[in-house]
């Protein structure tokens, strides 16, 4: 017997809504083949939203996610808002709104490489083997929510970052239980060095450490970090950081991977749980088919997981890796022989139906037709 699911689905801008399309379509797919029963619910968010309503999260957007069992986004960006200083409402304010009101406290980003595409990395192949580590970024607090102000003469400007034990400890303990489940290392990156957050970010690790005796806690400065992870990323295992910490190093993180179209996140806390490649809006690539669902259908395969359905996820995955070790791939991994968006996602379906052993014709697929011969 499946399982019953209402799925909020945010497509957002830019490239948002196609690849979050192809993620919905490989859901549907498990759900067909493993007899689920997930209902998507689309609703409006970002610059798109700003355009339709005035709000990048309208209220009834909101109360979807509150009310579904997860919530599946695509991006939010539009270049009028990046452009624009003074814009009073931007695209980027409806995300953090939406995290903050789901009480999405931590977000974790898996990095692995695929060894095919070891040569996109302007890193050398010998320092991408083993690579396979997940960042847990803290993300409703530190400077990204504190106060915010503009002198009145417009000279001077703060952003203040704030961090109090509980909202560390909460994130903490998911790293370090995530840890036990893997290589169990863990490497808190801060700047105990200057900045009194971080220091409390190190009291709190060091104590909840004692309760996970058999993790390995490792603490490194975020500069040393952004370093490390070019010279030897395949020390990593569990990178705990705070918020904006987290932000700067998993785009730097992505870079390991080839393209940072590839990388899948989940938000978790204490409402319904968010999935969201870590890509952003993309403008240039909007409405042309040729988008990297990857990060996108990944994300869907983290929501599986969420949902305890471990064996579908995994499916999701080995099709992705499929697809990727057969060279179905799009611009920007290939910018000569790609594949659509849509393409990529349509042979993810077709792996799962089981339907990719010898039928797979790729002369029509370049075509873009069946993909079935
Ligand atoms: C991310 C993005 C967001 C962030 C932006 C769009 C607000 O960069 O999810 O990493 O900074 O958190
Ligand atoms: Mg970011």
């Amino acid at each position: 017997m499946g399982i019953q699911k209402q799925i909020a689905v945010l497509p957002g801008d830019g490239i948002g809504p196609e690849v979050t399309n192809q993620a919905v379509r490989v859901l549907d797919t498990v759900a067909k083949k493993y007899h689920h029963q997930f209902s998507f619910q689309f609703a409006l968010m970002g610059a798109d939203a700003i355009d339709k309503t005035g709000d990048p999260l309208p209220e009834s957007t909101l109360q979807l996610c509150k009310t579904s069992d997860a919530v599946l986004f695509g991006a939010v960006g539009h270049p009028k808002y990046d452009q624009d200083p003074d814009a009073k409402v931007r695209p980027e304010q409806g995300l953090l709104k939406l995290r903050k009101e789901l009480g999405l406290f931590a977000n974790i980003r898996p990095v692995t490489t695929y060894t095919s595409l070891h040569h996109l990395s302007p890193i050398k192949s010998n320092l991408l083997e083993h690579v396979d580590f997940e960042i847990f970024r803290e993300l409703t607090g530190g400077i990204y929510f504190g106060k915010k102000e503009l002198s009145t003469d417009g000279k001077s400007a703060t952003d203040t970052c704030t961090y109090h034990v509980d909202e560390i400890a909460r994130v903490a303990h998911l790293a370090f239980k995530r840890a036990q489940q893997r290589k169990r290392k863990l490497t808190l990156v801060d700047k105990a060095n200057v900045l009194e957050t971080s220091r409390l970010w190190r009291k709190t690790v060091n104590d909840i450490s004692t309760s996970y005796p058999e993790v390995e806690v490792h603490q490194m400065f975020v500069d040393n970090a952004a370093m490390q992870l070019i010279i030897n990323p395949a020390q990593f295992d569990v990178i705990l950081t705070e918020n904006m910490f987290g932000d700067i190093l998993s785009d730097e993180a992505s870079v390991l991977a080839g393209s940072l179209g590839l990388l899948p996140s989940a938000s978790i806390g204490s409402g319904t749980a968010l999935f969201e490649p870590i890509h952003g809006s993309y403008p240039q690539a909007a409405g042309r088919d040729i988008a990297n669902p990857t990060g996108a259908i990944l994300s869907a395969a983290l929501m599986l997981d969420h949902f305890g359905l471990h064996q579908e996820a995994s499916e999701l995955r080995s099709g992705i890796e499929w697809t990727i070790s057969n060279s179905f791939v799009t611009m920007d991994i290939d910018p000569i022989n790609f594949y659509f968006t849509s393409t990529i996602g349509e042979l993810v379906c077709d792996f799962i139906m089981n339907r990719v052993e010898d039928a797979i014709h790729k002369a029509n697929i370049q075509l873009r037709k069946s993909t079935i011969i």
